[in-house]
């Protein structure tokens, strides 16, 4: 008699066998890719604490926008490094600003062949690096924030975005540029909302990367790590105000998150596996901690598993090449 009667080891016994059972994949069109251009420079600056990344001049970012468009990466989600900086973030309203202007040099280069989007947040352009404008207390002032947001909103649309990402959660941000594009004509550029953003540690390179102003913390407006409820609460708002996608983000450490929001939103689900994310996979590599590539593809499709149907991830352009050559 032949024992144990159930073997899924059959369906794992090789490479064919299990790519052919394989519940999750990865697509390059799932993809997209985080980039960062900055204003003043000529030559690309290295991110010390993200190998392998860096702040792009207007030239460098096309350049990487036409490399990702050509293996089939699914979109662009662009971040503005601007010269100067204002209690305000006046330059995020400026046509020729450095998101504005990066948003069309993309738009061009790339027309229709990736989505492209753009941060709607006021950290990158105001000298406190809130996310929002301040009142004479210092507190972030929700509502005169929605004011700038949604004027943002029709600004980055001018430029060329085809969805923008309001990623500075003040209540009522969805609404408000929703309104603001539909008055200025702009009813097909779609909003993908962050709209259970955490406030995490694990943003800590990211603010080498845009050269953050910010003292303090942002716990009076993104979530606290401790609530999954609260992020279906966010979700549903989102929903209502007129989201076209949402957002979780973090990835990893919120995957529990993740799948509630998949099966909860009837609206396409995104994830962003952030800088912290991409830092810690980096460095433990680098040290011959652990196998790179092999955890690269593991962290990805496990966000993919969890209930991602895109995923913004520094790896984008990496990970669609290694799906072309049938490594993936
Ligand atoms: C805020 C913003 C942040 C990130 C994206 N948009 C930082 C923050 O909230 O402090 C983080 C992205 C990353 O860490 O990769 N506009």
């Amino acid at each position: 008699m032949s024992f144990p009667t159930h073997r899924p080891r059959r369906l794992r016994q090789n490479a064919a066998m299990r790519r052919l059972v394989a519940e999750t994949r990865i697509h390059p069109a799932d993809l997209i890719l985080p980039v960062f251009v900055r204003e003043g420079i000529t030559e690309p600056v290295a991110l010390q604490s993200m190998p392998g990344v860096v702040q792009h001049t207007r030239d460098t970012l096309k350049a990487a926008a036409a490399e990702a468009a050509g293996l089939g990466v699914g979109g662009i989600m662009l971040f503005g490094i601007p010269e100067t900086r204002d209690a305000t973030g006046s330059a995020s309203l400026d046509p020729d600003g450095v998101l504005n202007d990066g948003i069309r040099a993309v738009k061009e280069e790339v027309g229709d062949s990736m989505v492209v989007m753009s941060d709607l947040c006021l950290d990158e352009f105001t000298d406190h690096g809130h996310c929002g404008v301040l009142t004479e207390g210092g507190a972030v002032d929700n509502d005169a924030t929605l004011e700038i947001y949604g004027r943002m909103g029709v600004a980055q649309a001018e430029a060329g975005a085809d969805l923008v990402g309001p990623s500075g959660m003040m209540d009522g941000q969805v609404a408000v540029i929703r309104q603001d594009l539909d008055d200025a004509g702009h009813q097909d550029t779609g909003i993908l909302a962050y709209a259970a953003k955490y406030s995490s540690a694990f943003y800590g390179p990211f603010r080498e990367a845009v050269d953050s102003q910010l003292t303090g913390d942002r716990k009076t407006y993104q979530m606290d790590p401790a609530n999954r409820r609260e992020a279906l609460l966010e979700v549903s708002l989102d929903l209502d105000e007129g989201a076209d996608m949402v957002m979780v983000k973090p990835a990893m450490s919120y995957l529990d998150i993740l799948r509630d929001v998949a099966d909860a939103s009837d609206v396409p689900v995104s994830a962003y596996q952030i800088s912290g994310e991409y830092a810690m996979i980096e460095a433990a590599a680098a040290n011959g901690w652990i196998d790179r590539d092999a955890a690269v593809m593991e962290s990805v499709l496990s966000i993919r598993r969890a209930g991602a149907d895109t995923v913004l991830t520094y790896w984008a352009t990496e990970l669609a090449r290694w799906i072309k050559e049938g490594r993936l």
